[in-house]
């Protein structure tokens, strides 16, 4: 009888594992396992800092084969030259990438053996970034992160969270077995065609996203409803499925596509919004309210369409007060998730955003100037600023798709320095 034995996803794959300094160095032991364990070749190189956090040991029990050090070592250039090395790579990952070593491969140094493989490389490369949060959030590295892009370079992660320094924010490296993963995905779906994967720091976040108008019937035929267009909650729940999160989508009668990965429940009224919004509050990490809810419906819906009478010049509709969805999510006491709501202001911005936030006793609230040319209603661009209890951050005027990826990034950061205090 044969046996026959599934091939494994990195069978006869060559992956030189670049290794730099910061102490997330210590993870890529179990990297180098689960790229092993998926059937790759993995071979390591060691910068001069990460050798101080891992020892060339491990990594070569761990690889089963040399690890490289120096440029200027002769008995290693004689077993394995830099150049060969870096033509025996099918793949390079630099996990964790530091900040240094992202600014150096951006400037296309070569002042080492990992920078110089990487220069004579003709082999696709991905950094995982590990960092503390303010070097990431750093215009420096930022720049550095858009430089390799601009060279088709992926970039995997980072994750926000708890940090070794003890900071909490964006700049954890993704943890090996997710790495293990996009390498696998790499050479899954990779074409020149295909656009770059994008990070994916959000990775078990769950966040729900109310988007849209209300609709309240008047009768059979016509509704008490607003413009609004739905595009920010859309392109925020895009953003967050496209980092990483699990998104739920609470959508009142829009005329957009759902986006990819996003579950989509579909609503009319304030009280059908309301109630999916309870049924699924509790189980989200954020809840994010971008609706445009009527603030009243009819206290009664006609049964009949309203006839218009000849003797009657005027007709009154008795309206009630919709629940006010977002705070009553803000007001649950078990399970209540970090309650972000929006605010479209015309004069006092500030003031009233700010008043907003205290009534609905929510954490962060979104203000948007609706009054401002170029921008909000009806236009490409927006620009943002978010009021926390204590604090505001300023999202500058750009598209409304960079926008919602600023705002989600944003908002995941205020999250975890919530759950960290
Ligand atoms: O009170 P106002 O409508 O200006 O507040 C705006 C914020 O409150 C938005 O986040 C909106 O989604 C939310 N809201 C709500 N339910 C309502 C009215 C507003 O969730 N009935």
């Amino acid at each position: 009888m044969t046996s026959v034995t599934p091939s494994l996803p990195l069978q006869g794959k060559n992956i030189l594992l670049g290794i730099s300094g910061g102490i997330a160095a210590y993870k890529a032991a179990d990297l180098v396992r689960r790229l092993k364990e998926r059937g790759a070749d993995v071979r390591v190189i060691l910068t001069p800092a990460a050798a101080e956090f891992i020892t060339p040991l491990t990594l070569q029990a761990l690889s089963g084969n040399p690890v490289g050090l120096s440029l200027l070592d002769p008995a290693a250039e004689a077993a394995m030259g830099h150049i060969e090395l870096a033509r025996w790579a099918d793949f390079i990952l630099v996990a964790p990438a530091s900040a240094d070593v992202i600014a150096r491969i951006a400037h296309g140094m070569a002042n080492d053996l990992l920078t110089t493989c990487i220069l004579a490389a003709d082999a696709p490369l991905a950094v995982a970034p590990a960092m503390n949060q303010q070097m990431y959030k750093n215009i420096a590295t930022q720049n550095n992160l858009a430089t390799l892009k601009s060279h088709n370079i992926y970039i995997y992660g980072p994750a926000a969270g708890d940090q070794a320094c003890g900071d909490v924010g964006m700049g954890r490296m993704l943890e090996p077995l997710q790495l293990a993963e996009l390498v696998v995905d790499f050479f899954k779906f990779h074409s020149k065609t295909i656009a770059l994967p994008l990070p994916k720091p959000l990775i078990g976040m769950k966040i729900a996203i109310t988007a849209g108008p209300t609709r309240e019937a008047i009768d059979p035929v016509r509704y008490i409803s607003n413009h609004s267009s739905g595009k920010m909650g859309y392109a925020l729940a895009t953003a967050a499925s496209a980092l990483g999160a699990q998104v739920t989508l609470i959508s009142g009668p829009v005329q957009l596509a759902t986006p990819e990965g996003v579950t989509r429940i579909d609503v009319t009224t304030a009280q059908d919004m309301l109630q999916a919004a309870l049924s699924v509050a509790s189980n989200h990490d954020i809840f994010i309210g971008c609706a445009a809810v009527a603030d009243y419906r009819m206290a009664e819906v006609a049964p009949q369409k309203l006839k218009k009478s000849a003797d009657k010049d005027q007709l009154t509709l008795q309206l009630v007060k919709n629940p006010d969805i977002i705070a009553t999510i803000a007001a649950l006491t078990s399970h209540r998730p970090f309650t972000v709501g929006f605010a479209a202001e015309t004069e006092q911005l500030a003031q009233y955003a700010q008043n907003k936030l205290t009534s609905k006793n929510l954490d962060l609230i979104c203000a948007n100037d609706v009054s401002a040319a170029g921008q909000g209603f009806n236009s490409e661009q927006n620009a943002i600023t978010v009021y926390g209890r204590h604090s505001e951050h300023s999202l500058v005027l750009q598209h409304k798709t960079t926008l919602a990826q600023a705002l989600i990034t944003l908002i995941v950061e205020q999250f975890q320095n919530e759950k960290k205090h």
